[in-house]
């Protein structure tokens, strides 16, 4: 990628997309809500195309040559927030190839926008968002979830220390999000605390009434 200055996000003034020809939903919660669990469940059904920031912040990262792999690493390690034009230009990317090769149009965008600052840039330069489903879980049930991910996951942020971090983090630096799209009336909220397919019935209802229906029919045999 080009040098930070020249992204997408720092350089462009108008959205690439306009909502009417691509659908953007933001799903965001604390980490160890349950965002990528529900975001394949949904996949499945709807036909989204899931887009995860981290996992393609930490691809970017391993990438070879890559000149931000290291700036990437320390962000994440501390949990942290990337600065927005790496983050904007890697989503940008992704859905560049995902509407031009799959020819897909709706997407579900995870773990974004975790600032302000990464919210306004992309509703500026790539599409606005039709609407934030937003996963509230308490810290404690977060905790657990994370520690017992961490004991398989390979990821350098599961372990306590980053576990704190990324709280504070999303508390201070989350949450103004939602808050903001709340104030638009842009956001479904869910509890995440029950059983995964418990949460998804939920995800499923609110969807239904903001007029986002499934793509498979499901045939009862007798
Ligand atoms: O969403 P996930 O837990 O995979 O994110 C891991 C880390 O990636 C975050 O703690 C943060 O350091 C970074 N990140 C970011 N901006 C985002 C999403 C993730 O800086 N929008
Ligand atoms: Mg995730």
């Amino acid at each position: 990628m080009p040098a930070i200055e020249s992204l997408g996000a720092a350089s462009r003034s108008s959205p690439l997309w306009s909502p009417d020809e691509v659908t953007v939903i933001f799903v965001l919660g604390g980490p160890g809500a349950g965002k990528g669990t529900q975001c394949a469940y949904l996949v499945s059904d709807y036909g989204f195309k899931h887009l995860s920031a981290g996992d393609l912040l930490r691809e970017e990262q391993d990438r070879p040559g890559s000149e931000f792999g290291e700036m990437i690493k320390t962000y994440i390690r501390e949990g942290t927030i990337v600065p927005m034009e790496v983050t904007v230009q890697l989503l940008e990317n992704a859905m560049k190839v995902a509407i031009e090769k799959e020819k897909k149009t709706l997407f579900l965008i995870d773990g974004f926008p975790r600032k302000l600052d990464q919210a306004h840039a992309f509703e500026r330069t790539v599409v606005p968002s039709k609407f934030t489903l937003f996963f509230d879980c308490p810290e404690d049930v977060m905790q657990e979830r994370l520690l017992n991910r961490g004991k398989t996951s390979g990821r350098a942020d599961d372990n306590i220390e980053s576990i704190k971090k990324r709280f504070r983090t999303f508390v201070e630096t989350s949450m103004p999000v939602v808050d903001e799209f709340e104030s638009q009336g842009k956001v479904v909220k869910i509890m995440a605390t029950a059983p995964p397919d418990e949460v998804y019935k939920n995800v499923q209802e609110k969807f239904k009434e903001r007029g986002v229906e499934p793509i498979t029919l499901k045939f009862v045999h007798n």
